[in-house]
């Protein structure tokens, strides 16, 4: 036997390997954690001894397995309801493999580099966070639901830290959810965000298939070779395994956003702002998908079975949608159905940054500008072909996704799209009436308003390896 790598498992009937490759795993990989409330730390290990010594009484004395993590969320659902504990999770740079001395080091190419020299046209390295600019060994996540929770979490990492020997805080970093009216998570733009996710836990894609929404036009189930990789330095990398983390901070210049999304609106209709940000984006704030239906209101669960195979021209979500951007669903028309599937990652983001406003108020004047944004963190087997390959060839790629002739190309993603001087930013085509491809009109799209201030990939071990430290 060994781990199942080329299908989605069941947690509660999984194979005695499977068993072992759970209770050794990091949550947060194969499902996410409920992390409300979040702190990143950023450190850096200056001699080995001291530092494996922190890692390994870190890992066996607060860190839990993926398998405790689906357990607690068995026990949180039941009556009466248990509460869950603090998500601990540790990730490790190629720097901090070799500053510990551990020479069989996860084999990607793009976790070697590390983020700084990765040809994305991310903003030049010294505009980013101070912390970003001092050499990062490791990065430390601490998450609850509730706030006191995870302070107490937190209170209790910062004192293990401050009794090792050679670990340093360089940089720190808050997270808090961002809900609607409806208590949905939204980014900062006011959108619902998290919705769509490889599901790689046969339970969770039964309940999707057994839901309302149903999966006929889109499978959410993904093998777990999509995000798990085994673990070279564990014990038994056949049944460790690990996961590369990537971590973009991207700041959000709300009031630009807002206000370019009723610019667009006027270009189009001379009205509803509404629809005019479910054309960039791709789904309405709510979540609606606009390739569904020309408003927004569909019910609730957020839709997630759909696809754009009943919009060839574009005239129900425009092909630079950013969700049709980043996610395709068969129709991008450079790779078959099940190549592009493969791109996809496990998105785990969570918000920044103090809200003074309501988020959900519809002003624009009190909207922030600047210190609020999405740090987008994102679980991968192949840094190359999921992350980077989604914000190289896709967004940041003009002339993606291919169109039928005649049309013009698509532009760079709207939200996240990245070009040396946005010289190709210029222009998107939208129908101003749902399907109807003799309303495309070409208009001036919105300027970047998202800020990329700093990143790393990181690969987060199996407790196996940390724990044999
Ligand atoms: C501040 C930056 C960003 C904002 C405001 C943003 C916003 C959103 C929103 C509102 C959704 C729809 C919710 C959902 O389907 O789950 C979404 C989906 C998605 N985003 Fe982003 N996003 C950002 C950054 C990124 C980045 C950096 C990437 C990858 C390079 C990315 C990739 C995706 C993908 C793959 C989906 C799911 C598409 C689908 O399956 O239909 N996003 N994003």
């Amino acid at each position: 036997m060994s781990v199942t790598l080329n299908s989605p498992i069941s947690w509660k009937n999984a194979a005695p390997d499977d068993v072992k490759m759970l209770d050794n795993l990091q949550p947060n990989i194969v499902k996410p954690h409920v992390r409300e409330f979040l702190t990143l730390l950023f450190l850096q290990f200056n001699q080995p001894v001291g530092a494996k010594n922190f890692l390994k009484t870190l890992s066996t004395s607060m860190m839990k397995s993926a398998k405790q993590h689906l357990k607690e969320i068995e026990a949180f659902k039941a009556k009466p309801a248990k509460p869950g504990t603090p998500y601990i999770g540790l990730g490790l740079t190629k720097a901090g493999y070799n500053i510990l001395g551990i020479t069989k080091t996860p084999a990607d190419g793009l976790f070697d580099k590390g983020m700084q020299k990765s040809s994305l046209n991310d903003p030049a390295v010294i505009t980013w966070d101070p912390y970003f600019q001092h050499p990062i060994h490791a990065v430390l996540l601490v998450g609850d639901m509730l706030n006191d929770k995870k302070a107490a979490a937190l209170d209790k990492v910062m004192s293990l830290i401050k009794k090792s020997k050679g670990v340093t805080i360089v940089g720190a970093q808050d997270g808090a959810g961002l809900h609607n009216d409806n208590k949905e998570g939204i980014e900062h733009f006011g959108y619902v965000d998290g919705r769509s996710q490889p599901l790689f836990l046969q339970e969770d894609i039964d309940a999707e298939e057994n839901g309302t929404d149903g999966t006929a036009n889109w499978d959410p189930g993904f093998p777990l070779k999509q995000v798990i990789v085994p673990d070279p330095a564990a014990p038994d990398p056949k049944v460790h395994f690990g996961s590369y983390f990537v971590y973009r901070k991207l700041e959000q210049n709300v009031r630009l956003f807002k206000a370019q999304e009723q610019k667009l609106a006027d270009r189009l209709f001379g009205k509803d702002e509404e629809i005019a940000g479910a054309l960039v984006v791709g789904r309405f704030e709510d979540g609606t998908p606009v390739t569904m239906q020309f408003e927004d209101g569909v019910e609730s669960p957020v839709p997630n079975n759909f696809n754009y195979f009943s919009d060839k021209s574009g005239a129900k979500c425009p092909f630079s949608g950013h969700i049709r951007k980043t996610n395709p669903r068969g129709s991008g028309g450079f790779e078959d159905h099940a190549g592009e599937r493969t791109h996809l990652m496990a998105r785990r983001g969570q918000t920044y940054g103090v809200r003074t406003d309501n988020p959900n108020d519809g002003k624009i004047a009190n909207k922030p500008e600047k210190y609020v944004g999405l740090l987008f963190m994102a679980f991968n087997s192949d840094i190359g072909n999921q992350f980077e390959f989604t914000q190289k060839n896709w967004a940041n790629n003009p002339g993606f996704p291919a169109v039928p002739p005649g049309f013009p190309a698509p532009g760079v993603d709207p939200v996240i799209g990245q070009t040396p001087n946005d010289a190709a930013r210029t222009k998107m085509e939208a129908a101003t009436q749902w399907g109807n491809p003799k309303s495309l009109k070409k208009v001036a799209t919105v300027p970047r308003a998202v800020t990329m201030k700093g990143g790393e990939y990181f690969f987060m071990p199996s407790l196996a390896f940390l724990r044999s430290l």
